[in-house]
């Protein structure tokens, strides 16, 4: 078996092939740069708005571990039949809980599983919750001191490590589970102040949060992608479009080990943060 893995030099797409190579499985990583592989795993060039920039590289593939919201996902897919790839592993999202592909995130998760579904395709689709590795969006604000500004401060989330969705995806490779949405989440439900004792403790810095506004939240949102975007955020959270709260068992109930901890994550990925000194010393 050969996985072809997209957005590889990513977080979660990065841990998909870290658990392929540690399974034996062959996989081929489609970047658009270089970036350091585990044995076992190539690299292939290619972007995922231009199906044809990687045809070739799908020779000889049986399984497609593929990111939603890419253009022309429909020709990428058309390209893999004819290739012979018999399963795509999609990653997904909770957003897809509630059925308002009026948010346009949910809108383009929604498009990338109705592509597979249709492709004719074997498939898994994976809807995990926010990621752990989604602590590195403080890196900036740990250059500038030891406040973290947190949006939706009072909102728990179980946010999972992006190894536990790659475990998942290895299975759904590896196993059956054909026609299958594995909603994932990690293994308890934290608000984000709580996150940032967890990575304070990790890194040995003394961090506060401040909780941001309603109206704070959604400027910082603005300023910071496209207003679609940051639209469907600010709804997810702040109006309760998806819940990310629960916490259930499908990643035990898939991989049979727990779900991985923050406290974990954060001490696997404290050198990242290491640079950053308290006070703005970089
Ligand atoms: N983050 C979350 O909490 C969350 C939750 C649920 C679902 N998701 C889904 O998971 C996806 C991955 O999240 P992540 O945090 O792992 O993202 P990430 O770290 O930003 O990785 C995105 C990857 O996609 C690649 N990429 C972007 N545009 C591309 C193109 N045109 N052609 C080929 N590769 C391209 C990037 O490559 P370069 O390095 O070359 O830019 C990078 O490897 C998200 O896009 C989202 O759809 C995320």
């Amino acid at each position: 078996m050969t996985v072809l893995v997209t957005g590889a030099s990513g977080n979660a797409s990065g841990a998909v092939v870290q658990a392929l190579a540690a399974s034996g499985i062959a996989g081929r990583a489609l970047v658009r740069k270089e970036i350091a592989l585990p044995g076992g795993i190539e690299a292939v060039y290619g972007d995922l708005n231009r199906p044809e920039s990687f045809v070739d590289a799908l020779s000889g593939v049986s399984g497609i571990f593929l990111l939603s919201g890419y253009d022309r996902v429909e020709e990428l897919l058309d390209n893999a039949v004819r290739a012979g790839v018999r399963k795509v592993v999609l990653l997904s999202s909770s957003s897809l809980d509630s059925a308002d592909t009026s948010n346009a995130i949910a809108a383009y998760h929604h498009a990338a599983e109705e592509a597979v579904t249709a492709s004719g395709l074997e498939w898994t689709f994976l809807r995990p919750n926010s990621f752990m590795s989604n602590t590195l969006r403080w890196l900036d604000q740990l250059r500038a001191g030891d406040v973290v500004r947190v949006q939706f401060p009072d909102v728990p989330i179980s946010t999972i490590h992006p190894l536990d969705i790659a475990d998942v995806a290895v299975c759904s490779f590896a196993e059956d589970h054909a026609g299958t949405i594995h909603r994932l989440t990690g293994p308890v439900a934290l608000t984000p102040p709580e996150q940032v004792d967890i990575l304070a403790q990790a890194i040995g810095r003394p961090l506060t949060s401040y909780p941001m506004t309603r109206a704070e939240t959604h400027d910082d949102l603005q300023a910071s992608m496209p207003p679609q975007y940051a639209a469907a955020i600010e709804s997810f959270f702040a109006d309760a479009l998806i819940d990310e709260t629960t916490v259930n068992n499908t990643v035990e109930e898939v991989t049979g080990h727990p779900p991985r901890t923050l406290q974990t994550w954060t001490r696997e990925n404290a050198a990242l943060f290491g640079e950053v000194r308290s006070g703005g010393r970089a």
